[in-house]
């Protein structure tokens, strides 16, 4: 594949097929992340690839902003100290990151090559992760990677862009004024845009690339790629807040330690949902998560953990009481298909929560 045809052929896939990923493949895309360039030459990224179903799992319990049961999960961290003592203190604090993103970027693409389907993940939560993968001290866990062979039957379609007349300047960036910036195009998508759509990859690279098969002028900035060290976090100058938010950090990573340790090996249930560990591990990271991501995620982690309890009465419901059981099921379903609204079409989610509300009255 052309690389050209490579940028816009890669999309976020959050539906995979069960079929393993070969070492060697992942070998290759591993090899080439470390093609990148990094600041110096410092490479101080760091690749564990997670591809034991058991620990997948624990993976996907403890990231919120993960879905669709990838059979293998890259995760890309950065060696600061290493980056520090080769590269000096700006080496660690901020080229690492932008190194490791440029890193992703090459795997995702070198992915995308190979027909792999790869979805960026940053929705996890770090302590867990570091216990799951016994990540020692001096290295930061800078982003999960998913990976697996798309769907082909849920194949997403390309989230919209900004025209790049409004991400472009030649010479000068004093027109991006803050006016400006309040009035700009909101292309901000995420797994809404994504999810249940049907137009294959192949349609997608088609409609990129064009008719005449020549590549058109690549229209995607690497910026979001750039961003991917950790959100500021909420700064607060009152002793009370920081206090409680200690508190509330402590006891969310006692509860996390807790469901992590009870996990041992639980049996993989196929039905998203249909576990209470998993649920429960989900709802204690979605808390633990929430503080700097956007406020539209509150809503949606509670009524994706509402989708999970609905689908898992359902199933515990289905001889004793079928009737109810489908109620449940249809609640499942219609959150499953518009809860992700939220990110696009803020009106259509709370038409749905008011659906849900109606449709759960029914199972009542
Ligand atoms: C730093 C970073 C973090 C992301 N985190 C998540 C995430 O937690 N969950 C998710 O489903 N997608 C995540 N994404 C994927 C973006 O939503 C996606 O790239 C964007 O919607 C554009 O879609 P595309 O990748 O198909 O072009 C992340 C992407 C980046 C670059």
């Amino acid at each position: 594949m052309e690389t050209s045809a490579a940028i816009l052929a890669r999309r976020s896939v959050r539906v995979f097929s069960d079929q393993p990923v070969s070492r060697d493949l992942l070998r290759s895309l591993v090899e080439a992340a470390t093609w990148a360039p990094s600041a110096s030459n410092v490479q101080a990224w760091r690749f564990c690839v997670v591809d034991d179903p058991a620990l997948v799992r624990k993976l996907d319990m403890v990231s919120p902003g993960l879905s669709g049961k990838p059979p293998v999960i890259a995760v890309v961290l950065s060696d600061r100290e290493y980056a520090r003592a080769k590269g000096g203190q700006k080496a660690a604090d901020e080229f690492s990151s932008l190194d490791a993103a440029y890193a992703c970027e090459n795997l995702m693409l070198a992915a995308a090559d190979a027909g792999l389907g790869t979805c960026a993940i940053k929705s996890y939560n770090d302590d867990a992760v570091r216990s799951l993968l016994n990540v020692p001290d001096g290295l930061q866990v800078e982003l999960l990677i998913s990976l697996g062979w798309p769907d082909p039957a849920k194949s997403p379609r390309a989230p919209k862009r900004k025209p790049l007349d409004e991400v472009l300047r030649f010479n000068s960036c004093e027109t991006w004024g803050a006016e400006e910036t309040s009035s700009h195009t909101d292309a901000v998508t995420s797994q809404a845009d994504d999810e249940g759509r049907t137009a294959s990859c192949a349609e997608q690279s088609r409609d990129a690339i064009g008719a005449e098969g020549k590549a058109r002028p690549v229209q995607t900035s690497l910026s979001e790629a750039m961003s991917a060290s950790p959100a500021p976090q909420q700064e607060t100058t009152q002793p009370s807040a920081v206090a409680y938010e200690t508190a509330f950090h402590g006891s969310l990573s006692a509860a996390m330690a807790a469901a992590s340790a009870a996990a041992g090996d639980p049996p993989h249930s196929a039905e998203e949902g249909t576990d209470g560990l998993e649920l429960l591990a989900y709802m204690v990271t979605s808390a633990a998560g929430l503080q700097g991501e956007p406020a539209i995620y509150g809503p949606l982690r509670l009524i994706e953990s509402s989708k999970r309890v609905a689908a898992q009465l359902a199933d515990s419901l289905k001889t004793a009481d079928p009737a109810r059981a489908e109620a449940l099921r249809n609640l499942a379903t219609l959150i499953a298909e518009r809860q992700n609204d939220c990110m696009t079409d803020e009106d259509s989610f709370y038409a749905m929560l008011s659906e849900a509300a109606a449709l759960l009255a029914k199972a009542l």
